[in-house]
């Protein structure tokens, strides 16, 4: 069977990764913490309560279960702000080029996001329409490093989980891949996401093509 595209949304469509950064860093901040940029690759991929939890952590910091919610509503407020003016700009460089790569080779695309905001983002962005099924925050249950948004998106695109190649920007993504017996191939550093088959810095200049041949 022809294999399907399954992409992660922030860090790896678009750059909301740093956007996602600052409103954690301002809440951590605002309980009485700092949250650095070292921290936050722990957060990436990480759905918005188990992020809380681990920023909690960090900060040895303990909240009641009002407080908890509170925090939750205040960080995506922030984010919300800062995503306000995004548009397709913010697409990463060669994300668009290659999406519409694996589309023109008759392939499938799925987005496997743990974002609450994923539709709202593709909307911005202009990318909604790209994509065969969409797979977000809303859908699932079970954050990465779990697997079941990308199962779910398997399902719903109809292709065997060993026919999916995951793009994942995000340490607990690239687990939850594997964790779903997918391939996938890790946007960002190599030394950070070291359990994807391979590391691409992004996606400038590249196309589906590519990929395909290294897995041959
Ligand atoms: C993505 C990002 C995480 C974010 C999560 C939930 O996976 O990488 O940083 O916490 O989505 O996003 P949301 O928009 O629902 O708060
Ligand atoms: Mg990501």
């Amino acid at each position: 069977m022809k294999p399907a595209c399954i992409f992660d949304l922030d860090g790896v469509i678009v750059d909301t990764a740093k956007y996602h950064y600052l409103a954690w860093k301002r809440l951590a901040n605002s309980l009485g913490f700092d949250f650095t940029e070292h921290d936050n690759e722990q957060l990436k991929g990480v759905s918005r309560i188990e992020s809380l939890k681990l920023i909690l952590r960090l900060g040895d910091k303990q909240l009641d279960a009002e407080e908890f919610e509170a925090a939750l509503v205040r960080k995506n407020a922030c984010y919300l702000e800062y995503i306000q003016q995004i548009g397709p700009e913010e697409i990463l460089p060669g994300a668009a080029a290659f999406l519409n790569s694996a589309r023109a080779q008759g392939m499938k695309v799925a987005l496997g996001s743990a974002s609450k905001n994923a539709v709202l983002i593709l909307e911005r962005i202009q990318l909604l329409d790209q994509f065969d099924a969409i797979v977000d925050g809303n859908k699932v249950s079970k954050a990465k490093p779990d697997p079941e948004v990308f199962l779910k998106a398997a399902e719903e695109l109809g292709v065997a989980a060993s026919d999916c190649i995951v793009f994942e920007d995000a340490v607990a993504g690239v687990l939850a891949a594997r964790h779903a017996g997918m391939k996938v191939v890790g946007i960002g550093a190599a030394n950070v996401l070291d359990q994807a088959h391979f590391v691409l810095p992004n996606f400038a200049g590249l196309s589906i093509t590519d990929v395909l041949a290294k897995f041959a």
